[in-house]
């Protein structure tokens, strides 16, 4: 009998609050072969943890402090050896139902029977996607990944979609950002954390060379004018290429 060797490509999904990632990976899940889900948000620190911002008089869940990237890291290096593929997540991620329709998802999976050497059973691939707003903060996290497709949208877009969620779920109970949280903590938090990528410190200018080239981040800049099946084509399409 003959094992079938496993690899495992680790995808990142990353980006500020509402830039798309966790609807972009759960498409993807329904279309990969083999894939695996994991929300970075599954790794808050318990919600009496989450540091508490003196000046905003409110709890900030936009810094990386507030994530136990000990545990997160600990948990991606055991998928990326295989042992850690059954270990189940409790996961609170519930919003974003997929509004990729059935058609939709046909000329997805038309377009990956073009790549048979994805379901070649020799070498079984299986696509951990991850899916989280701070993967790219620090090179030691965003190192952990074999692709890093970055989404982003202008703070107008991304205040309007924050500003119409109906909340998040926490350890103990449904968040629900208090009035002008998105202006006080939500985008000051991903500038702080992300304009280092940027020209200029900008994060209304282009990626670096060293974001783009050394950090190999792939960039989708997810504004209104774009759909659900642009995105998937593009991830789709970038998973590809890496992989041919
Ligand atoms: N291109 C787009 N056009 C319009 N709405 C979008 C687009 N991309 C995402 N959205 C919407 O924005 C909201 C946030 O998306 P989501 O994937 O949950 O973001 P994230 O996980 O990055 O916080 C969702 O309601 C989603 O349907
Ligand atoms: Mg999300």
């Amino acid at each position: 009998m003959t094992t079938s060797l496993l690899k495992v490509l680790l995808i990142a999904f990353g980006g500020p609050s509402s830039s798309g990632k966790t609807t972009a990976a759960k498409a993807l899940q329904t279309i990969l072969p083999k894939s695996l889900l994991v929300h970075l948000d599954d790794f808050y620190l318990p919600s009496d943890l989450i540091p508490y911002d003196e000046e905003v008089k409110e709890q900030n869940w936009d810094v990386p402090e507030a994530i136990d990237f000990n545990k997160f890291k600990t948990y991606i290096d055991g998928l990326r050896t295989g042992k850690g593929l059954n270990i189940q997540i409790d996961s609170l991620e519930g919003d974003t139902p997929l509004k990729l329709d059935l058609k939709g998802q046909l000329k997805f999976k038309t377009l990956l029977n073009q790549y048979p050497t994805l379901f070649n059973h020799d070498e079984e691939t299986i696509f951990v996607l991850v899916d989280g707003f701070m993967l790219y903060h620090d090179p030691k996290i965003t190192e952990l990944f074999d692709i890093r497709f970055f989404f982003h949208a202008p703070y107008e877009t991304l205040k309007y979609r924050r500003e119409h969620r109906h909340g998040y779920n926490t350890d103990v109970g449904v968040w629900v950002d208090p009035p002008g949280y998105f202006d006080r903590l939500v985008w000051p938090g991903y500038v702080k954390t992300h304009k280092y990528l940027f020209i200029n410190e900008d994060v209304d200018q282009e990626l670096t060379d060293y974001a783009k080239e050394t950090l190999q981040l792939q960039e989708f800049k997810n504004d209104d004018s774009l759909s659900l099946e642009d995105m998937v084509q593009w991830s789709l399409q970038t998973i590809i290429t890496k992989l041919s």
